[in-house]
């Protein structure tokens, strides 16, 4: 299943994983490359480095969930792989949690018809470890219950069965791809910022660092290049058809030692910080069982690293000004 002159859309391009996402499938060299965002979060700065090594790169600002509209566009395109990134984020659901629901879902929805339609070939549809809830048991594989907590993650877990009824009932090609936290450039550090953006952000203007709750929840901490890397694998991979793929290191880490850490490469470990109560939905232990993963690509994402929290920091210090 090589991407080699194939015909590749992407939804939530813009994004975080999706620009990542974009600058290695460009590696691939696709026929066309398509992008759909509606710019809830996304920004044209993600796509600067996309443009300059792929200036046919077509991106347009549509609703995913618009199913009329994606037809519209993979017909007109030729489309034979979506990679579906598009996602109203997991905060947003604690204030809008019927929009965000609706939202998300209807995307999931809108492609699995148009696979059903046999208007593309290929499906790859991002998930959420979120699905899963607070870790029963560490490592979570893929059998793990879903014990979604938050609005959020209970349509992340609705689209995984949307996607599966629809390879059991219709016989779409799909796969689903399961990251864990990631981490990176890009990731959106406005409204609705993800850990370490707030940690970046609040150190570099001498804020103190807050963290929800004792600190030791624990998260499996994946870099965004990884994640992209191994999606491209999974696509290439035929057995990984009709699965659900964690994409993750298998290391946990608490917050309290990823502040540490970041503080410490920020050259300030003893920049205060402060321990306010827990965050409505916040998931105890998540770390990951990658063993499916190895077993189909040979490889798994790097444990989080000095040196790739080193690029994230001086990302956001440049973007920050
Ligand atoms: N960031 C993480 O740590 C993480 C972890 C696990 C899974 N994921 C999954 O990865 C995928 C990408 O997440 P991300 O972190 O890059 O998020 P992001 O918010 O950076 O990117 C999502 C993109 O979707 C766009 N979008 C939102 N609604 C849309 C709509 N209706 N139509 C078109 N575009 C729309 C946004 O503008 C944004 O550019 C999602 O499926 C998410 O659930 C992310």
């Amino acid at each position: 299943m090589s991407l080699r002159d194939r015909a590749v859309l992407v939804t939530g391009g813009a994004g975080f994983i999706g620009s990542h996402l974009i600058d290695r499938l460009i590696l691939e060299q696709p026929s066309r490359l398509v992008v759909v965002d509606n710019y809830f979060l996304g920004s044209d700065a993600n796509l600067v480095a996309a443009r300059a090594a792929y200036p046919n790169v077509e991106v347009l600002r549509l609703d995913a969930s618009n199913l009329a509209a994606m037809q519209d566009v993979v017909t007109a395109h030729g489309i034979e792989t979506v990679f579906d990134l598009a996602v109203v984020p997991l905060p947003t659901s604690l204030t809008y949690p019927n929009w965000t629901v609706m939202t998300n879902i209807g995307i999931t929805a809108t492609f699995c018809e148009i696979a059903r339609r046999g208007l593309i070939e290929r499906l790859v549809h991002m998930s959420s470890s979120e699905a899963y809830g607070s870790g029963r048991y560490v490592p979570m594989d893929e059998g793990h219950p879903d014990d979604a907590i938050t609005p959020y993650a209970a349509a992340k877990a609705a689209e995984d069965h949307i996607i599966r009824s629809y390879i059991q009932t219709f016989g779409i090609d799909a796969t689903v791809v399961r990251p864990f936290n990631n981490y990176g450039p890009r990731q959106n550090p406005g409204t609705y910022a993800g850990i370490i953006p707030i940690v970046i952000q609040r150190a570099t203007r001498g804020l103190p660092i807050e963290i929800h709750g004792d600190g030791e929840q624990t998260r499996d901490f994946t870099f965004v290049r990884d994640t992209a890397d191994l999606t491209v694998a999974i696509h290439e991979t035929p057995e990984a058809r009709g699965l659900e793929i964690n994409v993750a290191t298998g290391v946990g880490t608490s917050i309290n030692t990823l502040v540490s850490r970041i503080l410490e490469i920020m050259g300030i470990p003893d920049h205060p910080v402060l321990h306010t109560p827990e965050r409505p939905g916040d998931v105890r232990r998540h770390v990951a069982d990658a063993s499916r993963l190895v077993s189909l690509v040979g490889r798994q994402p790097s444990v989080l690293s000095d040196e790739a929290l080193f690029e994230t920091v001086e990302w956001y210090r440049s973007f920050l000004g």
